[in-house]
């Protein structure tokens, strides 16, 4: 009987304290001897086999990287897939119109025949990972300078693909790990036929759309569904109607019983990018430089797109999902330099740092081998700051100036003639207006001038001059200073903002369309601008990076080989990882307590008739009166989302959250304002990401949307009421 509260004191003191618990982003072929003792502890109920295994279907399996930038899962024996509304957006979006607006209506195929194709989605599986880095660190050694460096181990990495076993229809594909220390090599399989089944009204999928989004309490049904096709021998291949629905290795059974407080976790899928391991003058410079510069250029996106949607219904459709991705990241930014400030990141590093230092300092042979990293490192960011603010500026301002993006296709094209002559152009050019024809249709000449003339008074306004191209302070001169005068005479000047001309120019004989390219107005000032950005920033900015880039390297390899206590984990880089924690609320600011469920009640409560943000569908508000949720509810509520200690990032909205057991039990599509800076420095008292619940999305698409016939497809179980 004193087991469990010695155990309990053990486990605060050892586990929780010292190897943080809630942190990390693990490999699953690591997880039997990094993870599954603590896994156990924390109430685990399989073993790291069942969940990632090379010799028999294990959990992974179930596990689809979705477009490559976000995650999905298999739900049924017949391919269904889940992901999140906003990850299945694009796909949505390219299927409505003003008569069929499936973004305000939602879409629900009730056959196999209603499913819509998705020409460029697909979906990928991960096989089998391996460690290859002893294969390819051969014959690499720390004195060879960073490219030679670098061209060993593309060779070494050529090798390792060209040896390694996969069938005709797979691929494989080799990353870093640990800033290059470390590398795996992955085979996946890759489906090409997505197509859409299902997704509820955008009052549903993204109710409370920004205000909302990063924020916990939270109310959103943020789902979708697609289906994989297959040939008929079950193997990837491109569209065709002959396809069948595929038949996955494993698919997730979903629980009915939901989580209650302390419930262990888990969150399964392709988290993208983190800087768990950047020195504190980094942290400091993106406090202090890089996040607020680029939040400024987005302050001013967004209100341009703003006030052209709230007008034009057509606009509105056109840049939803523009407006999303560039309110996304606006948003994000600013939660991530609230939390480092209020849990002291930079503080945090310093100590860290100093620690580092004395370790080293006190062993001669590290002091050699590491002794200077940190001061190396916090010389090459000073270095750095001025060109990481100019080239974040000009990726913010270029990269929101549409008529930029239409010249950068056709100069492609230019590239593609003077390199390749006319076989290579005559290559790319199907590409080239595959491309236009479908940014076209989303496109707004009326919303580019107005964001042309506000983002080029930025780029004048707020850099040096010589970061700057003569030709177009020229042309703001002699429209006398005045940025929408010069943005008139800009689109004036040019044909790229009319479709027809610019689609029916390609028609043209290559030599002609070449010629009209590079007269071009807007490509001449786009190239400027590209020039002046690579003479003044990128020349001196590249190798100040590549220096950065391998010391990161070496501070990396040296913090696993100082702190032999801690257990490591790489940062993010797109590839499948599990992060598993407690469900629990959590303590956003003094004297408040966040709860860590939320019901259909909340949803009500934030209800707001007619509102753009916190609308609801008729039906759903009938269903709530009527209290008809089906063996969906609990004790007369509707769960709707739930918050746990799950280290997640960018990349796995769309993951699975599974319970101890292994099964469904929510979709991650979030994280808490105050915890977003986890991608740089987790904190396991404010760190939270956001599920909605899987009994929230079977109300919805069963109740709901009439569409049962897709729950009917599912394994529903109840690990917890019924054995
Ligand atoms: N913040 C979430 C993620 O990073 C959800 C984004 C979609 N929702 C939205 N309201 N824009 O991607
Ligand atoms: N919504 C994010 C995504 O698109 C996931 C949330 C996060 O960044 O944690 O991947």
């Amino acid at each position: 009987m004193k087991w469990p509260k010695v155990f309990l004191l053990f486990y605060f003191l050892f586990v929780r304290i010292l190897s943080f618990a809630d942190e990390g982003m693990w490999l699953p072929m690591l997880l039997a001897k990094l993870n599954e003792k603590e896994m156990r502890a924390m109430g685990m109920k399989i073993s790291a086999e069942d969940i990632y295994s090379i010799n028999k279907s294990s959990l992974k399996d179930a596990i689809v990287s979705f477009g490559g930038f976000c995650t999905g899962e298999v739900i049924s024996s017949q391919g269904l897939v889940l992901t999140n509304h906003h990850c299945g957006f694009g796909a949505i979006q390219s299927h409505a119109t003003l008569q069929n607006n499936y973004i305000d209506n939602g879409f629900w195929a009730m056959s196999l025949k209603d499913e819509l194709p998705n020409p460029s989605l697909f979906v990928t599986f991960i096989v089998r990972m391996e460690d290859v880095t002893a294969s390819v660190l051969s014959g690499v050694t720390s004195a060879m300078p960073e490219n030679e460096r670098q061209s060993q181990i593309d060779k070494n990495i050529n090798a390792v693909r060209a040896n390694s076993k996969r069938e005709t229809y797979q691929d494989v594909l080799v990353r870093p790990f640990f800033e290059g220390n470390q590398y795996y090599l992955f085979v996946t399989e890759t489906y090409r036929d997505v197509r859409l089944v299902g997704a509820p009204p955008s009052s549903i999928g993204n109710f409370g759309k920004d205000t909302d989004n990063w924020m916990w309490p939270r109310h959103t049904g943020d789902f979708a569904m697609f289906r994989i096709y297959a040939d008929k021998n079950n193997r990837p291949s491109a569209y065709s109607p002959d396809n069948v629905p595929y038949k996955p290795k494993r698919t997730l059974s979903i629980s009915l019983d939901g989580v209650s407080q302390d419930d262990f976790t888990m969150v399964f899928g392709f988290p993208g990018r983190t800087n768990q391991y950047l020195p504190a003058v980094a942290v400091e410079q993106l406090i202090e430089v890089n996040n607020p510069a680029k939040i400024k250029v987005r302050d001013h996106v967004l209100e341009v797109m703003d006030a052209y949607m709230r007008t034009d219904e057509q606009i509105k459709i056109q840049y939803a999902a523009k407006w999303a991705s560039v309110s996304n990241a606006w948003k994000k930014w600013q939660g991530e330099l609230l939390g480092l400030n209020r849990v002291d990141g930079v503080g945090r590093k310093k100590k860290l740092e100093a620690d580092f230092q004395n370790k080293v300092n006190a062993n001669a042979a590290l002091k050699a081998k590491y002794g200077t990293v940190l001061p190396d490192l916090n010389n090459a960011f000073d270095e750095l700051k001025v060109y990481g603010l100019a080239r974040d500026y000009y990726l913010e301002i270029i990269s929101r100036i549409e008529l930029f993006t239409i010249a950068s296709q056709l100069i492609q094209l230019e590239a593609a003639f003077d390199k390749e002559g006319e076989s290579g152009y005559a290559a790319r050019l199907p590409q080239v207006k595959d491309r236009l024809t479908g940014f076209y249709g989303d496109y707004s000449p009326i919303v580019d001038m107005k964001m042309t003339e506000v983002l080029l008074s930025l780029y004048v306004n707020d850099q040096q001059e010589k970061f700057q191209s003569a030709l177009l302070r020229d042309k703001l001169k002699a429209n006398q200073g005045d940025f929408a005068l010069l943005a008139k005479v800009l689109f004036a000047e040019t044909d790229l903002d009319d479709q027809q001309k610019t689609l029916s120019l390609l028609d043209k004989p290559t030599k002609e369309v070449v010629d009209i390219i590079r007269q071009n107005a807007t490509v001449l000032l786009f190239k400027d601008m590209q020039r002046v950005y690579q003479n003044e920033v990128q020349r001196t900015l590249s190798p100040i990076q590549d220096r950065i880039n391998a010391l990161q390297r070496t501070y990396m390899a040296a913090q696993m080989e100082v702190f032999t206590e801690k257990r490591f984990y790489p940062d993010a880089n797109s590839t499948l990882r599990l992060t598993y924690g407690k469900v629990d609320g959590y303590t956003p600011r003094d004297a408040v307590r966040y709860d860590y469920y939320s019901y259909l009640d909340g949803v009500m409560e934030k209800y707001k008739p007619g509102d753009y943000e916190f609308d609801l569908p008729t039906k759903l508000i009938d269903l709530y009166k009527k209290k008809d949720y089906g063996q969906y509810g609990v004790n007369g509520k509707l769960p709707v989302n739930f918050i746990a200690a799950n280290h997640t990032s960018g990349g796995n909205s769309g993951s699975p959250a599974l319970d101890a057991w292994g099964n469904l039990v929510g979709l991650n599509f979030d994280r808490v304002w105050e915890g977003t800076m986890s991608d740089i420095n987790y904190d396991p008292s404010i760190c939270r990401n956001i599920m909605v619940d899987i009994r929230y999305i079977l109300f919805i698409v069963d109740k709901y949307a009439g569409a049962g016939h897709l729950v009917k497809e599912m394994n529903l179980v109840r690990p917890k009421t019924k054995k």
